[in-house]
């Protein structure tokens, strides 16, 4: 057979029922929560694209490995069977678990950044941002020009652009205490980082004395991506090229919510013996003994599964093709997205679809609002909603960099043909595109609006 249809990986024995909905019960469901999707009810939402971050399946090896869990306080065996693959898979020294990514990246900041630094990185999530800007310093996004470019498409928009971290290493000195790079480029469409752009960044640390720190939340797909584009890595195997990748850094954050393959789990780790101790004593002050580190042993044990599945290139291939055959259904009714798709999700340029709307006037979280009422489809706003901020002292609101609605794949749970009712309900909002409402907030929080915001539809002329 030339060409066969990339079939899911695995058969399904255990089902979750979906609960379906009438239009009228989701504008009721929409309104009584201020038009914020985080506030709904998952039993209200259909198909749930609201994050792949710990809303994936388990396989019958993590089921089984969550029996062998060992509970012991201090010691388990699960943290030596956790620690055995993570140390084969990254190298690092010291590996200390947390009970997601954000609980890495608040210790690591903690020990290492200071008020006044400056801290860059291809684009920094937001949780990543507003741990940052916790500590008082600035997070730096230093995207390649590539990157900004939503429609173009170029193998690695996810690199960081060299020339501008030389110029913050060289001009901000001992003000950056580290630098990020985050693969793959989550907040820039979920676009991979080069092995080549890593193995640069690698020698400006090393040439200007900086750690460098993989935030490394999606590095299966990012390997993938570096196996199936880049010049002389098709050879190497998906799990080879994670191997190298993690060793060209000092330590790493994962958020192990998404290629860790479990339900919750994170991961700090490190080689400089001094830091990694600094964030064992945060880490017992707020998440629990390093050997579990906020976690169950069970959990442990299921990410240790985990973290060997997910390299499996049979998985790797169905997953980006799955966010692929997305991306061509949107296209298929016009609808412009971030060129080429990302490996755990697609983004729907909102700006662009929604040109009648002014940014204030929030198009990506319309089109999210309006993805949820048409058909019970739950994405995620990247935009002003999450990126933008109150102007101060009557000055205008801050707007964000793009207007995407992201529809995040959770791993292994949704099959063809809920993804092909996604793009039908795409394309069934774009049809009536520019009736589409704008939004205005009528109450926000200081920190990561977007959570619990709420809003209300703007009058339609
Ligand atoms: C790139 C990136 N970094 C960090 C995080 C934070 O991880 P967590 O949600 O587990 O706290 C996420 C979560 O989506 C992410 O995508």
């Amino acid at each position: 057979m030339s060409d066969p249809t990339i079939i899911e990986p695995f058969r399904i024995r255990s089902v979750e029922p979906m609960r379906f909905t009438s239009r009228a019960e989701r504008e009721a469901a929409l309104a009584a929560v201020g038009y914020n999707l985080f506030g709904l009810r998952a039993d209200d939402v259909l198909i749930d694209l609201l994050t792949d971050s710990g809303t994936g399946a388990m396989s019958s090896e993590q089921w089984a490995a969550l029996m062998r869990g060992d509970e012991s306080y201090a010691g388990a065996r699960s943290f030596e069977r956790f620690h055995a693959v993570v140390s084969e898979l990254t190298g690092f020294e010291h590996i200390i678990p947390t009970h997601q990514g954000r609980a890495a990246e608040r210790i690591l900041f903690g020990a290492m950044v200071a008020d006044g630094d400056v801290v860059p990185n291809n684009t920094h999530f937001d949780t990543t941002r507003a741990n940052v800007e916790y500590q008082g310093a600035e997070a730096r996004d230093l995207v390649c020009v590539e990157g900004r470019d939503l429609q173009l498409e170029a193998p690695f928009k996810g690199n960081i652009d060299l020339e501008k971290l030389e110029a913050t290493l060289r001009d901000e000195g001992d003000r950056v205490p580290l630098v990020l790079v985050t693969i793959t480029n989550n907040s820039g469409g979920g676009q991979p980082v080069s092995l080549e752009n890593l193995r640069r960044v690698r020698e400006l640390c090393d040439r200007y004395d900086t750690p460098f720190i993989l935030d490394a939340c999606r590095f299966a797909e990012n390997a993938w991506f570096i196996h199936e584009r880049e010049d002389g890595q098709s050879t190497r195997t998906p799990r080879e090229i994670a191997r190298e990748v993690f060793r060209l850094a000092d330590g790493c954050t994962i958020s192990l919510k998404k290629d860790g393959m479990a339900n919750i789990g994170g991961l700090l780790a490190l080689n400089d013996a001094e830091v990694a101790a600094r964030c064992r004593d945060a880490l017992i002050l707020t998440e629990g003994f390093p050997t579990y580190g906020g976690l169950a042993g069970r959990d442990l044990d299921a990410l240790a599964v985990g973290l060997q599945e997910v390299t499996d290139p049979d998985y790797l291939r169905y997953r980006v093709r799955t966010a692929a055959y997305l991306a061509e259904k949107a296209w298929q009714a016009v609808v412009p997205t971030v060129r080429p798709a990302g490996g755990h999700a697609v983004y729907l340029d909102a700006g662009a679809l929604l040109s009648h709307l002014p940014q204030t006037a929030l198009p990506a979280q319309a089109l999210a609002c309006e993805l949820y009422l048409e058909g019970g489809v739950r994405g995620v706003e990247i935009g002003t909603l999450m990126f933008g901020r109150p102007g101060v002292d009557g000055a205008a609101d801050e707007v964000a960099p793009h207007e995407l609605v992201r529809l995040a794949l959770p791993r292994r749970t949704y099959t063809q043909s809920h993804v092909d009712y996604v793009g039908e309900v795409i394309a069934a909002v774009a049809e009536r595109a520019a009736d589409i409402p704008g939004y205005r907030i009528v109450e926000q929080p200081r920190w990561l609006r977007h959570f619990t915001a709420r809003l209300e539809p703007l009058p339609t002329a």
